[in-house]
């Protein structure tokens, strides 16, 4: 039977974390033999929220990964739900500490996925408190041995992206202007390759072929398939900037009417117009029609950026990610869903070739 939440027991175990951790807190990574448990809030803080992405399970029946997370947060005593969305190889669960709600992210895996998790702890110790969009903030962490864990505090997930406004994609393109322009240290880690510039160097270029070869798009991509380093070099020419990486509307949240950004594994500094392309494209896939131009006036108003430089990186971004990336991730959609993208394609590599 599930043990009743006892405040005072998590209290003491908070403040014993506290007691281990003096100091502000800064960077504290660590060798990973050695487990270190941070706390960075205090929970009470923390209040109920609404989700209607969860899974119900049993306290009992807590995934194994939830369960070592939680274990070592010393927070077993939590009720654990797992979240739908998770892209990456991460477990992330809501937990339940008595009435009040946070969100559990744990990742064991590989090394580089490793690397991903302790660049978001990274983020949120270094950097979250200074960027100027609002994010959840880090109520707890520990990271060493098999496993890096965050304990987040949870916020409301926003409409899917066919159901956004056009005043919500331009004011979700304003915060990520001033993101952009956020100024990180140029070291590690957040000088690192994004996904779509980092495909470009080895492309699967058979996984592509096999894919759009059975599109109508197929007489459109030779040229782009016998020369994707025409896409890197565009990406490589800019404009650069502070970039989130993997920016698309599942990995916004909100508190009331504000924007929460989360899931920071791969932020650094990056082409700026990968985001830009990943929020239009993502939420094209995902059947909204995201206002492109006006999202692009938006963000040139402040920015101090050419134009002509970030549309040409667009272009390439969302070609590369069509081209390799989405042969994958089309099986989860419906054929309309896929005639829709490949349309697209066409569009796009008829423009990059006229
Ligand atoms: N702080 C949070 N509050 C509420 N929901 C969250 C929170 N963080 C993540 N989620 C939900 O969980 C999903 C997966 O979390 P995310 O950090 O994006 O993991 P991944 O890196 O695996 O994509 C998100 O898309 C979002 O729906
Ligand atoms: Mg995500």
């Amino acid at each position: 039977m599930a043990q009743p939440f006892c405040a005072a027991r998590l209290a003491t175990i908070l403040a014993a974390l506290a007691r281990a951790e003096p100091g502000p807190v800064r960077r504290q990574l660590t060798p990973e033999s050695c487990l270190r448990r941070t706390l960075v809030a205090h929970l009470p803080t923390l209040t109920p929220v609404a989700s209607a992405t969860v899974v119900r399970t049993d306290r009992e029946k807590a995934p194994a990964k939830a369960v070592r997370g939680l274990r070592a947060l010393s927070l077993d005593r939590a009720e654990v739900e797992e979240l739908v969305g998770s892209m990456s190889h991460a477990g992330v669960y809501r937990v339940r500490l008595g009435s009040a709600d946070a969100v559990l992210k744990v990742t064991e895996g590989d090394a580089r996925q490793r690397v991903d998790a302790r660049r978001e702890l990274s983020f949120y110790l270094e950097l979250a408190g200074s960027v100027p969009v609002s994010t959840p903030r880090l109520l707890a962490t520990a990271d060493g041995g098999q496993l890096t864990a965050l304990l987040l505090s949870a916020h409301t997930p926003v409409a899917p992206a066919a159901r956004w406004e056009r005043c919500e994609w331009l004011a979700a393109t304003r915060q990520l202007a001033r993101l952009h322009a956020f100024e990180v240290p140029r070291e590690d880690p957040w000088v690192h390759v994004p996904w779509v510039r980092g495909v470009l160097q080895d492309p699967p270029t058979d996984l592509a072929i096999d894919y759009w070869s059975q599109t109508v798009a197929a007489h459109h991509i030779d040229s782009l398939l016998r020369d994707p380093a025409s896409l890197a070099r565009a990406l490589d020419d800019g404009p650069m900037g502070f970039i989130h990486g993997d920016c698309h509307v599942d990995n916004l949240l909100r508190d009331g009417d504000q924007l929460i950004w989360a899931d920071w594994q791969v932020a650094g500094t990056g082409n700026r117009a990968v985001d830009l392309a990943f929020l239009y494209g993502r939420g094209y896939a995902d059947g909204a029609n995201p206002p492109l131009e006006h999202m692009l006036e938006e963000y040139l108003v402040d920015s101090h950026v050419e134009a002509a430089q970030l549309l040409r990186s667009m272009m390439a971004a969302e070609l590369a990610t069509l081209l390799f990336g989405w042969p994958t991730y089309m099986t989860y959609h419906t054929q309309e869903e896929r005639d829709r993208m490949t349309s697209r394609l066409v569009q796009l590599a008829d423009s990059w070739l006229s």
